[in-house]
């Protein structure tokens, strides 16, 4: 079947799966000389509707690594989302410098389960959300030049299948195994499953971006201080609050992130599979 649309899929709470996954897709658009359309699946409100695709499209889909793994908060959403009919995927995950370990491998799979075919795939590093000491100069030039290569690699394999010629093969194992257990300084795990940000009260002039920005749409919208839902520590109200109010102080917390900077500053490699 010829494709006749491509579409962008992301969930991205700080920017770098957007980034990446447009990149891809216009990349693909300019190929193929095919119209584009973005599906900005990062609010609570674009994840209430679902989404049907069939043999005549092209999707990049991409979502950020969290503990080694697709965002659990974001399965039960993916699962009963999306319809592939056929149509032709390209897994995406952002990594922030550490590892992507089995993440791409569970959103192939999870692809597959919904009725995509997957034609190409990547793994990308990108600024970590925690902390702009690892790959805060990700996705490059050089990443995006391999992106490019991606789409030209995916033009030729979309021309040349036939029916559902042969499965792709990620990185990652099958079945997907268990999340990554974050350690702390002293290599122990560090557990802030409860954490939530703190809002410093005499910097916030309540300009409810914060709010308006949550994924899980968590922050309170008569009063920003207070999380009122669950908090997947995404980052998004931090980095994007205009005053810099928000932060977190939990000592599990910063010491998982002070561990990711003592030893995860060697830039990580990007990957992509066709
Ligand atoms: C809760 C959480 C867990 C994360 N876990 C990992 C991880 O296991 N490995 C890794 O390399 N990066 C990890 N990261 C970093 C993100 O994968 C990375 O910053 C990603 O590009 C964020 O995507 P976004 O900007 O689209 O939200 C994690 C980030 C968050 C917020
Ligand atoms: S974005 Fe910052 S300044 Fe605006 S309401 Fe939230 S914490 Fe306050
Ligand atoms: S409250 Fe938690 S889930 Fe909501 S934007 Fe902030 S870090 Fe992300």
């Amino acid at each position: 079947m010829k494709i006749k649309k491509i579409t962008a899929v992301y969930f991205s709470a700080t920017g770098n799966t957007k980034k990446v996954v447009e990149a891809l897709a216009r990349q693909l658009k300019d190929n193929l000389e095919l119209p584009l359309d973005i599906a900005d699946i990062t609010l609570p409100g674009a994840r209430e509707k679902g989404r049907t695709f069939d043999a005549d499209d092209l999707v990049v889909f991409g979502t950020p690594v969290y503990a080694g793994r697709v965002p659990n908060k974001l399965l039960p959403d993916l699962k009963k989302m999306f319809s592939g009919g056929g149509a032709a995927v390209i897994p995406v995950v952002t990594f922030g410098n550490r590892s992507f370990d089995d993440a791409l491998m569970e959103l192939k799979l999870l692809l597959e389960a919904a009725g995509f075919v997957p034609v190409g795939a990547a793994a990308v590093p990108a600024r970590h959300a925690f902390t702009d000491q690892l790959a805060g100069d990700r996705p490059d030039i050089g990443d995006f030049q391999i992106l490019s290569a991606l789409a030209d690699a995916v033009e030729v394999v979309l021309k040349f299948r036939k029916g559902e010629g042969k499965a792709l093969r990620v990185e990652g194992h099958n079945p997907v195994g268990p999340y990554y257990v974050p350690k702390g300084e002293d290599g122990q795990p560090a557990k802030f499953l409860k954490a939530v940000p703190k809002t410093d009260r005499k910097k916030c002039d309540r300009c409810m971006l914060c709010a308006a920005h949550c994924p899980m749409g968590s922050i309170d919208l008569k009063n920003p201080a207070v999380i009122s839902g669950v908090c997947i520590k995404c980052q998004a109200c931090i980095r994007d609050c205009p005053q810099h109010a928000k932060s977190f102080d939990d000592p599990a917390f910063l010491s998982h992130v002070a561990m990711l900077e003592a030893n995860y500053t060697q830039p990580a490699q990007i990957k992509t599979f066709v």
